[in-house]
């Protein structure tokens, strides 16, 4: 039997020395490539996560038209929270709205705990699909992916995006118990949902704590990290060769405590230097691979300005368990000929010898 290499985005999760880093995205399809808009124009956001043929060719785009090393099936994060029950709508202008949002303890009890397969199987078809269409191209990494368990709850409490989280805070301060509930049974949705995904094809699922930044490292101990901590724990158990990558975003204070999770890998913002973020924790998780960390909006800068940062990133990231990518995802305005230059230098820079950058 010949063994398949695994793709380039494996190895470097696995902590491998390579020529260059896999180079992929967060947000890398959507709105600021026209190829979406024109699906994205007939259809509404949640019926496009939930139409598996469109779903998929949308996971695609970026792929077929820059060379990533990586798709990302296309879906939101919020999918979970609507298959509990909770009625959502992604509105233009002001993002996904919850229209009963979590205000009281006894809606608690109102929450299913849903059959991923029945509920969210479209989710798998995307991915079964998506290994197909990758099936010629053993070097392109699928990716699955969920929201953390305190992100999640954050929008369900607040309803939609906040600027003070308010209602989230409230409860964390009124009624931890409460919290503390709906984060565990957050927790259980989100384990199954990546072994559904896992099962469906996916070879990385990445962990969303967009919100985790928010608190200090107390609050993060008691609130954010023992949910992370289990969902790592659950997929590194029953699926050890599928590599977990934890996003903390805003959480640079945060960082030797959320190194104590052990991820596979630590995709982190652009708020510390990767080989400071690398030094700091080295003891704690020696094995931990990095993904990012390029300012998003460092995307929209003028070509010179980004060559230079895309350099100094792939310089502090260096050959080995990295992996290129931004520190938060792509936003709309971002200039599609930036993208193909990225992905063109990230991929220029395995010309030069391993040490020399
Ligand atoms: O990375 C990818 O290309 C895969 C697709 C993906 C989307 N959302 C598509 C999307 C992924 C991985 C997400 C994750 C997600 N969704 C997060 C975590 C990552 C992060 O950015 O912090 C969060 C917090 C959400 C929730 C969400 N979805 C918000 C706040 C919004 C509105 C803001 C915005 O950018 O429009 C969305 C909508 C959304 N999710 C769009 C896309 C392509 C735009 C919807 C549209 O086309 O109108």
């Amino acid at each position: 039997m010949v063994t398949q290499q695994q793709p380039r985005l494996i190895r470097a999760c696995r902590g491998e020395t390579l020529d260059r880093p896999p180079v992929w995205f967060m947000r890398q399809a959507g709105r600021y490539m026209s190829e979406y808009q024109a699906i994205r124009g007939k259809t509404t956001f949640l019926d496009l996560c939930k139409n598996v043929d469109q779903a998929v060719e949308v996971s695609l785009q970026p792929w077929k038209a820059f060379g990533v090393d990586a798709v990302i099936m296309f879906s939101d994060i919020l999918i979970p929270p609507e298959a509990m029950g909770m009625s959502l709508e992604f509105t233009e202008g002001k993002g996904p709205v919850f229209h009963q949002p979590l205000r009281s303890v006894a809606q608690l009890d109102d929450l299913v705990m849903p059959d991923v397969e029945q509920s969210m199987g479209f989710v798998a078809q995307i991915l079964k699909t998506l290994r197909q269409e990758l099936s010629s191209s053993t070097d392109t990494g699928l990716i699955g992916f969920s929201g953390a368990p305190w992100t999640l709850a954050s929008y369900m409490i607040e309803g939609g995006t906040s600027r003070n989280f308010m209602f989230l805070k409230q409860w964390m301060y009124n009624q931890p118990d409460a919290l503390h509930r709906l984060l565990g049974m957050l927790t259980t949705v989100v384990q199954q949902y990546l072994a559904m995904q896992i099962e469906a094809g996916a070879q990385m699922v990445q962990l969303f704590d967009t919100w985790g930044g928010l608190l200090d490292e107390e609050g993060y101990k008691t609130f954010i990290r023992p949910y992370e901590q289990q969902i790592i724990e659950y997929v590194q158990s029953n699926y050890p060769d599928t590599p977990i990558t934890l996003y903390v975003g805003g959480g640079s204070h945060l960082l030797e405590a959320s190194a104590e999770t052990r991820p596979t890998v630590m995709s982190v913002d652009w708020r510390l230097p990767l080989d400071e973020v690398r030094r700091r924790i080295a003891s704690i998780a020696p094995d931990t691979a990095l993904q990012g960390n390029l300012d998003p909006v460092a995307m929209t800068a003028d070509a010179t300005v980004l060559e230079g940062l895309v350099k100094a990133t792939l310089a502090a990231g260096g050959k080995t368990g990295y992996i290129f990518n931004v520190g938060h995802g792509l936003i709309p305005q971002t200039p599609r000929e930036n993208v193909q230059h990225v992905v063109d230098w990230v991929k220029a820079s395995s010309a030069k010898p391993v040490g020399v950058v």
